[in-house]
């Protein structure tokens, strides 16, 4: 392994004890890491992954268990009061949501803190609001605009909180009639935003965040220029969310297979410029990220482009490598 795979990692926090093989105790969870931590590890050869780190502090960290467990009270409220309490969304959750927003630079980071199936509509709410609030500044998406989408996004599955428990969180495939169910969760939700004295446009995004370009979505199977834009921005931070966390019948897929099965349109038709810049600009999040290649050498991404973002150029030990030329050569894993 390259020497300087781990220089990444300088700054960033342990989440759990560091181990050598033979047992020694190395490092404590909670470590700040520095250069001479990372020569330890070095040392000791010990291998880190991007989600054995945090770049967030234990404060934000308990900030973001909170903005879960804001999120789930508005559930709980809009299951008993039939609305949404407006002003807790915009004094409690939209300020973090827009502050989570500003960090987007540790936007993979932060999904890991919102993978776990526990719990899941509340992080995934949560995560779609960020996720989209990012989409949105990369699109240009500036002041009140900004903050209606994120709002919108930060509210997108209310309907959910109508939906049987039994079907929401059920760890099997749904039948077709719990599908239709489930669907309804959109026309649930576009209904109470809108009994709850909130703007069309925000409640557009609940009914419309399932539908695709090309018709296939639901609840109405439109198209193209009917959708709205925020819809189009929330549908892709949606799905992507989806597939990257645990849920109760599906395992978490990494980030990378993702975006590559988004791209081949193999997750569905989505918009294709805010599909392309948020390719692009997750994978250039990446560049000096450290990956092994399917030929086991590893190296480190230097170049993402605009004609194929999920192929970049890796410096694989001094040697440039155009993954979009050298279609043999793929990246097997991220670290
Ligand atoms: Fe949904």
């Amino acid at each position: 392994m390259d020497d300087r795979y781990l220089e990444p990692f300088i700054g960033y926090r342990l989440r759990a004890d560091v181990f050598a093989a033979n047992g020694t105790h190395l490092l404590s969870a909670g470590t700040r890491l520095e250069r001479g931590h990372v020569r330890l590890l070095q040392v000791n050869q010990v291998v880190l992954r991007s989600k054995d780190v945090t770049a967030f502090s234990a404060e934000q960290e308990v900030s973001i268990k909170e903005a879960v467990s804001d999120i789930r009270h508005v559930f709980q409220s809009a299951v008993s009061g039939r609305k949404l309490p407006v002003d807790y969304v915009h004094d409690r959750i939209l300020p973090k949501v827009l502050e989570m927003a500003s960090r987007h630079a540790q936007l993979i980071d932060l999904l890991h803190l919102l993978q776990g199936k526990d719990e899941y509509t509340y992080k995934h709410t949560f995560a779609v609001g960020i996720i989209s609030s990012i989409i949105g500044r990369w699109l240009g998406v500036r002041g009140q605009d900004l903050i209606r989408l994120t709002m919108a996004a930060s509210v997108h599955d209310i309907g959910k909180s109508g939906i049987p428990s039994e079907v929401l969180l059920k760890p099997g495939r749904l039948t077709e009639a719990e599908f239709d169910l489930m669907k309804r969760h959109t026309r649930q939700g576009y209904e109470l935003l809108l009994a709850s004295g909130l703007d069309e446009r925000t409640a557009l995004v609940a009914l419309q965040h399932h539908e695709r370009e090309d018709g296939t979505g639901y609840p109405k199977g439109l198209q193209a220029d009917q959708i709205h834009f925020f819809s189009k921005i929330v549908a892709v931070a949606d799905v992507f969310h989806a597939m990257t966390s645990n849920r109760v019948y599906k395992s978490a897929m990494p980030f990378y297979d993702v975006l590559s099965l988004m791209w081949e349109g193999k997750l569905g038709a989505f918009h294709s410029h805010i599909l392309h810049v948020f390719i692009k600009q997750i994978m250039e999040l990446h560049i000096g990220k450290s990956v092994v290649l399917n030929d086991g050498v590893p190296g480190k991404i230097i170049y993402v482009s605009s004609s194929a973002p999920l192929k970049p150029l890796v410096n694989r030990q001094g040697e440039i490598v155009d993954l979009s030329r050298e279609q043999q050569i793929t990246i097997r894993e991220w670290l």
